[in-house]
């Protein structure tokens, strides 16, 4: 834990984003030191990698480790950061699943992870089992592991940490939460009773569409242990200037979340009041199916929203006509995008869109969204 960390039990999640991770202040050094470019570090002659913290670049360096606190710190557990999101969720099945164990996973959820649970998890043996975010879920007997995604990407249904983590310890399944669409400042899965964190830092955790990072946290000491030998071994860390991106753009994550949200709350409600949209879908909305739950668990509901135009061409009609809202997939970023999720094979309607709230001025999103669908017929 960083200074920051140790003395700011009860802080607010603005000065928690900017104080995360950084080291105690010495006179002559910057507020976050610059990133260590190193693939071997200097020895000690006689004593070897023992001398220092540092050896060698794929298991250690210090600009890793400091983004390591700082996302811990938020998450209030142990961290390791991995390359991609993806790196950090396949090196967690890989690292707790074997043969003959059963892992629930989200039929909802991001569609990379039910590719690799089909082509390799079932391949290695592994019963998958999907099930919707929303529920119900089974009977957790015989579950090694339960994978929760909430809220689900894209369809953005929420599950209830508390209680599915109560029902699977019960029956002694692990429960790990993919906290990418909530972030630490929006859920702390970890206090709902979840043994561990894994997420995609690519999104609205670092927000500037720069960078991809995954992390995992936790707060159990063999899983941590477990992860880090896995990640020396497969060898999926992030590079050196990327941990210090992540963690220059972790300060202002209160701040872009809170616009985010803000944007997301005014343009569900636009969309839901015009005729030629249907199915919003946005947590926050206390007519979305998901509010409660959502609202009961959740700090703060993130600036993700989904709708459908009806077509492929009435999406594309309006991606053409806005100003504001960028084709992109991804979502968390400072910019608007949005998304058919459709021509990525997700099983989605072919004018559902996902929409990623950004951080441009309420009103202008709002009048630039209300154009481009007039334009878009
Ligand atoms: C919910 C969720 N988890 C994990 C990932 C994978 O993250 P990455 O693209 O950083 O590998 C994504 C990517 O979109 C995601 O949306």
């Amino acid at each position: 834990m960083s200074a920051a960390g140790a003395a700011g039990g009860n802080w607010g999640d603005g000065t928690r984003s900017v104080h995360a991770g950084l080291p105690e202040a010495v006179p002559g050094q910057p507020f976050l030191p610059g990133p260590v470019f190193a693939a071997p570090y200097h020895l000690d002659p006689e004593r070897g990698p023992s001398a220092a913290a540092d050896g060698y670049g794929r298991p250690d360096n210090p600009t890793r480790r400091l983004l390591e606190t700082a996302i811990g710190e938020l998450e209030g557990a142990d961290c390791r950061v991995f390359a991609s999101g993806q790196a950090a969720i396949t090196g967690l099945l890989l690292t707790v699943l074997r043969p003959g164990d059963t892992v629930l996973l989200p039929a909802d959820g991001y569609f990379s992870v039910r590719s690799f649970a089909s082509d390799t998890l079932e391949q290695l043996g592994v019963r998958v089992v999907l099930v919707p975010t929303a529920g119900p879920y089974p009977s957790f007997d015989g579950v090694r592991l339960v994978l929760l995604e909430t809220p689900a990407n894209p369809g953005l249904d929420v599950a209830d940490v508390r209680a599915v983590a109560a029902a699977a310890h019960a029956a002694g399944a692990l429960v790990a939460v993919d906290n990418t669409t909530a972030t630490p400042l929006g859920q702390r899965p970890l206090d709902l009773g979840a043994d561990v964190v894994v997420a995609s830092g690519t999104k609205a955790l670092t927000g500037h569409s720069d960078l991809l990072l995954g992390y995992l946290a936790t707060r159990d000491a063999g899983l941590r242990d477990a992860a880090t030998t896995w990640r020396n071994a497969t060898g999926g860390v992030p590079g050196a200037f990327d941990c210090w991106l992540a963690h220059r753009s972790l300060a202002t994550l209160d701040l872009r979340l809170a616009r985010q949200t803000a944007n997301a709350r005014a343009l569900a409600d636009l969309l839901a009041a015009r005729p030629d949209v249907t199915g919003v879908r946005w947590p926050g909305r206390p007519e979305d199916p998901a509010y409660p739950v959502a609202s009961a668990q959740m700090r703060r509901v993130p600036g993700v929203l989904s709708f459908d135009l009806g077509d492929e061409r009435r999406v594309a009609r309006f991606l053409g006509a806005s100003r504001l809202v960028a084709a992109a997939t991804s979502f968390g970023g400072l910019h608007t995008t949005a998304d058919r999720r459709a021509q990525w094979g997700d099983d989605t309607a072919p004018g559902f869109v996902r929409f990623s709230c950004g951080i441009e001025d309420t009103a202008d999103l709002l009048a630039d969204v209300a154009a481009a669908l007039d334009a878009a017929g």
